[in-house]
């Protein structure tokens, strides 16, 4: 395994994070809770990553509904390895019903960070991140109460997920005006098939030292070239269980790229799936990528990317196999 800073923190990560989304549901999705890996397949799988050297966990207060930081907080007590994991976790989509069980208010954020604590059976939070902008909260509200819980011992830092350029930028200016800790992370997807935020967040990221961690680095399943076009998707595989995010991905075009990036892993000599992955991390910009294995072996492909380590003129040469599919 290979471990990186990140950003300005102290903190070092493996440059995999074992994304724990698929436990107890499919992502934040409530209409899919109960419909990903349970108990025991979850432990398996964080025994492999711990077994690989992934230090690196990341999950959310709303995956699976809570079930996720469950398990995890299970594992956790059986394993007794809190100190050497860097554990984050993420706040802003709802869990319960009520009409202020959601997004960043300081009346949120108070109460969510409790859920996740008690849940996860620990009295820290090395990275909390909020899952998005919340446009009825104010940015400095927001920050304001993360410094708080930092102050509380709560939380150790703070990051970003799905924040775009001018968000990201806002943010950092309010803490610095506030005087309050800054955001340290961003977690934006990033792809070869989603290269949206390389030229806008990145060389922000690289200027301010914050550390980045893409998700979905095979864009779903996508770039493991395991869907076929015009196939349906196999009912319990990503595409057939949540295919929303990917649907604008799902054109002939795509598949024909995808046809050609196959083609450029078999030239190597290794798997589509670890090409993409390798072609994630080698961007200078990015520090950790997430993964989301659903069985054991899912590792193999992934462990395997680590030591792909691939030039920028690689990176593009391969990317050029693409057609323009994404927006
Ligand atoms: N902040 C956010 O908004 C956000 C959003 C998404 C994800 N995340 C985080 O990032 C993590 C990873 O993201 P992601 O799950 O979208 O990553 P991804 O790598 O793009 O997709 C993971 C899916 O790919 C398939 N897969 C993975 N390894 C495979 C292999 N070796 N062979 C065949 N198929 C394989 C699995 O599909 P099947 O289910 O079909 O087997 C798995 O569900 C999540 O767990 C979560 O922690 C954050």
């Amino acid at each position: 395994m290979e471990y990186r800073h990140f950003g300005r923190t102290g903190m070092r990560v493996s440059v995999l994070g074992l994304g724990c989304g698929g436990f107890g549901g499919v992502g934040s999705a409530p209409e899919l809770f109960g419909r990903g890996e349970d108990k025991q397949t979850a432990f398996a799988l964080m025994n492999r990553a711990w077994e690989a050297g992934i230090t690196y966990f990341d999950t959310a207060d709303s995956y699976g509904g809570g079930v996720s930081e469950t398990i995890i907080g299970a594992w956790l007590k059986e394993r007794k390895v809190r100190d050497q994991l860097i554990l984050s976790t993420k706040v802003g989509y709802a869990l319960a019903e009520g009409p202020t069980d959601q997004g960043l208010s300081r009346r949120h954020l108070i109460q969510a960070i409790d859920g996740s604590l008690r849940r996860l059976q620990t009295d820290y939070i090395d990275l909390y991140v909020t899952m998005e902008p919340d446009p009825n909260t104010p940015i400095g509200e927001t920050l304001q109460t993360m410094n708080d819980l930092m102050h509380a011992g709560k939380v150790r830092h703070i990051g970003a997920s799905n924040v775009s350029l001018p968000q990201l930028r806002e943010s950092l200016a309010a803490s610095d005006r506030l005087g309050v800790h800054r955001y340290q992370s961003v977690q934006n997807g990033y792809s070869l098939l989603d290269r949206g935020i390389e030229a806008d967040v990145f060389p922000l990221a690289a200027e301010e030292r914050l550390a980045v961690t893409p998700f979905g680095p095979t864009a779903g399943g996508l770039l493991t070239g395991k869907y076929r076009f015009g196939e349906p998707p196999a009912s319990d595989s990503r595409l057939g269980l949540r295919p929303q995010p990917y649907r604008h991905l799902l054109t002939e075009r795509t598949f024909r790229s995808i046809d050609a990036l196959r083609e450029a892993a078999k030239e190597r000599g290794v798997a589509l799936g670890t090409l993409a992955l390798a072609w994630v991390l080698s961007h200078p910009a990015v520090t950790a990528a997430l993964i989301g294995p659903r069985r054991v072996e899912h590792f193999e492909p992934s462990l395997a990317a680590v030591a792909v380590h691939l030039s920028m003129v690689e990176r593009e040469a391969i990317a050029s196999r693409i057609e323009a599919v994404a927006a």
